[in-house]
């Protein structure tokens, strides 16, 4: 089925309709105090759930005819249609020409034969290869699978870059209480060689085991890292006597135990050396920031164990399902995709934060900047017109309590107006008390004192009120009106992570549908990828490269070269 051309969502009545709205709203007065005074209905109404996620989005600068309005422009811009393409497997990724079907990753068993997409039974294919993956984990996590001299693993260490790494860290570093085989992970994406060096400090080569995650098993960072991790591996074996120098069967033989491969490119895995049947294949309709829940996960599953991966799924799907079949009036997931769209249109903010009260999600927002920037961040709609209106705001966030004491102040009292997301749980699983204080409760008595003070403010009388003196008070008012939405879960487990990233991962479509653009390529990463091929060469020594460089990055390249010292 082909694609329709974009709806250019500016010229819809709905948006019209919304630019007027914001123009009133604007010229009576934005206040929330009043609107909460006024409506006591207005966080019922602006209460929903979704799994077993609550969202509070009441205090959100947003009116019955606001979220009126914007389902209206999500009905004008065919939201539904777009939605049912992604899930049927049309190539909506139409730059690439291919399918978008992570929902069908976390697809259950039962859905097998229903999504036959390109002649492929996907769902049936997604559960083989998980089939695969959680042999090869519970081997690894028995002990049955061990290094070439019969020892356990006990750190497997991740290598990939931007989808190939960013999911499985932010994962591994959610659900560390889930860990319960005696394995740990690292993680090495950068091509900058301290990565490597710091993350194999300490590990013993006997007990590790290297997985190596590449959607197209060519990319430069991960393919240069694999080779470096497999010298260090045999100089390290050889060192230690495991094996013996100059053995090229032992050597083969230590590579078969200690590298796996994850990838859509079987055939570079094999050249790389690693046996194709220690590979994991995924397909080329995962988009790598879409890939978490598909073999690119393989690191959790190893150190999680199969059972907490199908939970992770099935939270995921939980989301899809909801996302999928609630009327967008109700649809939380659709309505704060297409909130962010009125803040990012109407208000014109340019950044969103997403700030969760829950240390384990501290590599969260970096998850996000790819998800939603490499996405949304596009000039042209996927039918190469140029887009109509702002895309893409820069998503970005530190956990709650630390963003406290650091930027909060920006949020609070600067010029600009950024909408966040605060992200906290009813339970962790590290109760603590002070005294007689449950420490948790100090926490989450922060989220809502944070977004209570966002919202609502303090005003010139409340703060005179408490003695101060006159020439500060202004420095010490509070305007609120700054936008937030809640989000409290019952507790960060495999299930609600799944549940988190899913609506993420739709938010992104629903603003990705507005704005007209394809989501789902990123070809804004390939000009830096074929300039630095051309580069490096002048870097060392290529004089002729280094003259057909423009002034300034000549420039860099001499001072370079006058100052390095090895
Ligand atoms: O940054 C571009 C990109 O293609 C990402 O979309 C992708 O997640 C990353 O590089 C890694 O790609 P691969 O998994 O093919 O190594």
């Amino acid at each position: 089925m082909a694609i329709n051309p974009p709806i250019d969502a500016t010229s819809t009545p709905a948006w019209a309709a919304l630019q007027k709205h914001y123009d009133e709203l604007q010229a009576e007065g934005i206040d929330l105090k009043k609107w909460f005074a006024d409506d006591p209905e207005r966080v019922k109404k602006l209460s929903f759930e979704a799994g077993d996620l609550h969202f509070d989005l009441s205090k959100n600068l947003i009116t019955d005819e606001t979220l009126r309005l914007l389902v209206n422009l999500a009905k004008e811009v065919k939201l539904d249609e777009r939605i049912k393409q992604q899930y049927t497997g049309v190539h909506i990724n139409n730059t690439e020409d291919r399918a978008v079907l992570h929902t069908a990753l976390r697809r259950p068993v039962e859905d097998e034969d229903k999504y036959i997409v390109d002649g492929q039974d996907v769902v049936k294919d997604v559960r083989d290869t998980l089939k695969k993956i959680y042999a090869f984990a519970e081997d690894v996590r028995s002990g049955k699978w061990t290094g070439i001299t019969g020892r356990k693993i006990d750190t497997v260490v991740n290598i990939g870059i931007g989808g190939s790494d960013l999911g499985p860290v932010m994962a591994y570093e959610a659900l560390k209480p889930y860990a319960d085989a005696g394995i740990s992970a690292r993680y090495i994406s950068n091509i900058d060689p301290n990565d490597l060096a710091e993350k194999t400090k300490g590990l013993d080569p006997e007990t590790t085991l290297f997985i190596i995650v590449s959607k197209t098993f060519t990319t430069l960072e991960t393919l240069t890292n694999a080779r470096e991790a497999r010298t260090w591996l045999l100089e390290e074996l050889t060192a230690s006597g495991a094996i013996s120098d100059g053995d090229e069967a032992q050597k083969a033989e230590a590579i078969k135990k200690h590298f796996v491969a994850v990838s859509t490119n079987l055939e570079k895995v094999e050249e790389f050396g690693i046996d194709p049947e220690n590979a994991f294949g995924f397909w080329n309709w995962v988009g790598g920031r879409y890939s978490v829940d598909s073999a690119v996960g393989t690191s959790l599953a190893v150190v999680y164990g199969p059972a907490q991966f199908e939970e992770f799924l099935h939270g995921f799907h939980e989301i899809d399902e909801y996302f999928a079949n609630t009327p967008f009036e109700k649809n939380v997931v659709a309505l704060m995709g297409l909130v962010n769209v009125w803040y990012r249109n109407f208000f014109k903010a340019a950044s969103h934060a997403v700030l969760p009260y829950d240390q384990y999600l501290h590599r969260f927002p970096a998850y996000l900047q790819q998800l939603t920037m490499e996405s949304n961040g596009k000039s042209v709609r996927w039918d190469g017109t140029p887009v109509t209106t702002e895309t893409g705001e820069i998503f970005w966030g530190e956990p709650g309590t630390n963003g406290q004491h650091a930027f909060y102040q920006l949020i609070h009292q600067g010029t600009q107006l950024i909408p966040a997301d605060f992200i906290a749980f009813a339970n962790t699983p590290n109760p603590v008390k002070d005294g007689d204080q449950d420490v948790h409760e100090l926490f989450l008595g922060n989220y809502l004192a944070q977004t209570k003070a966002l919202a609502f403010g303090k005003t010139a009388d409340e703060v005179r009120a408490e003695g101060t003196p006159e020439e500060i008070v202004p420095a010490r008012v509070f305007k609120g009106n700054r936008p937030t939405t809640s989000i409290l879960g019952v507790a960060l487990t495999p299930f609600s992570l799944g549940e988190l990233i899913a609506l993420y991962e739709h938010i992104t479509l629903v603003e990705g549908t507005v704005w007209g653009v394809d989501s789902y390529d990123q070809w804004g990463v390939e000009l830096g990828k074929q300039l630095a091929k051309q580069i490096t060469p002048a870097i060392s020594k290529d004089d002729d490269a280094l003259a057909a460089q423009d002034a300034s990055t000549q420039s860099l390249i001499k001072f370079y070269r006058e100052h390095r010292e090895f």
